[in-house]
């Protein structure tokens, strides 16, 4: 019944509302975000008894920066768990250590491109280089490509372009800020339909508020699995 293309992005408040919500939402759902929101109040409790007791799949949204040496240390600590996803921050130092921390586990490494809340002001103000976002994305999801990632994390405006790289061939494109027609956008800008997403070649929906705030989680996420199935 469950579709895997649909991430259910838990940003509940605790880990109890997290499992009251993957109760509910049963077998229409099978992978879950955790977030560092979640992280930091026994994130890494849920994932476990999600993926042992449930049989859920987990994408840990971790977005890891820092050193080589700490990154893939850090790396190396989550893939003991039995983890689907993580992400870390796409610049190639970070995504090549990432790799090394995952080796020998199945756990795939997603990078970060540009962080969706930026726009160009921040990027000045940060001194990142010339030019406009959407290039900027492009070139560094074809950085972390090369750099080993196994996919990118994207908006929905972006899928489409990062699909048609060639280094994307083979790669997962995942993308958070998916609205079903008519659900409210909450603080996402630039949003796309569960439809066009898939139809722009990206691989797993993220999707929190239109499910977990909704009056009956369970339909809509079923809406979404439908929705999907249809393109
Ligand atoms: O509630 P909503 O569907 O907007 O949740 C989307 C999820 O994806 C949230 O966990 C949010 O933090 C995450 N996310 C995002 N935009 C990004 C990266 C992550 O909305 N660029």
């Amino acid at each position: 019944m469950s579709d895997d293309r649909l991430i259910v992005a838990l940003d509940v408040p605790n880990v109890l509302d997290g499992l009251a919500l993957a109760t509910k939402l049963g077998d229409a759902v099978n992978f879950y975000k955790i977030g560092l929101g979640m992280l930091t109040g026994g994130g890494m409790a849920l994932a476990n008894e999600l993926k042992a007791d449930h049989g859920k799949r987990i994408f840990m949204d971790m977005k890891f920066f820092d050193i080589g040496a700490t990154v893939e240390a850090a790396v190396r600590g989550m893939a003991q768990f039995d983890l689907d996803l993580l992400t870390v921050h796409g610049d190639p130092h970070v995504v090549t250590a990432a790799k090394q921390g995952a080796a020998g586990s199945n756990m795939k490494i997603m990078a970060v491109t540009i962080l969706t809340s930026l726009d160009r002001d921040d990027l000045d103000a940060s001194c990142i280089k010339a030019g406009n976002i959407t290039d900027l994305v492009q070139e560094r999801a074809g950085l972390a490509f090369r750099a080993g990632a196994d996919g990118v994390i994207a908006s929905p405006q972006e899928a489409a372009l990062i699909r048609a790289l060639p280094e994307a061939v083979g790669k997962l494109i995942v993308t958070p800020g998916v609205r079903p027609a008519g659900a409210a956008l909450g603080d996402q800008k630039r949003v796309a339909t569960p439809a066009q997403a898939i139809a722009d070649g990206v691989d797993h929906i993220v999707v929190g508020r239109p499910i977990w705030q909704a009056a009956d989680p369970r339909a809509a996420a079923l809406a979404i699995t439908a929705e999907m199935a249809s393109v």
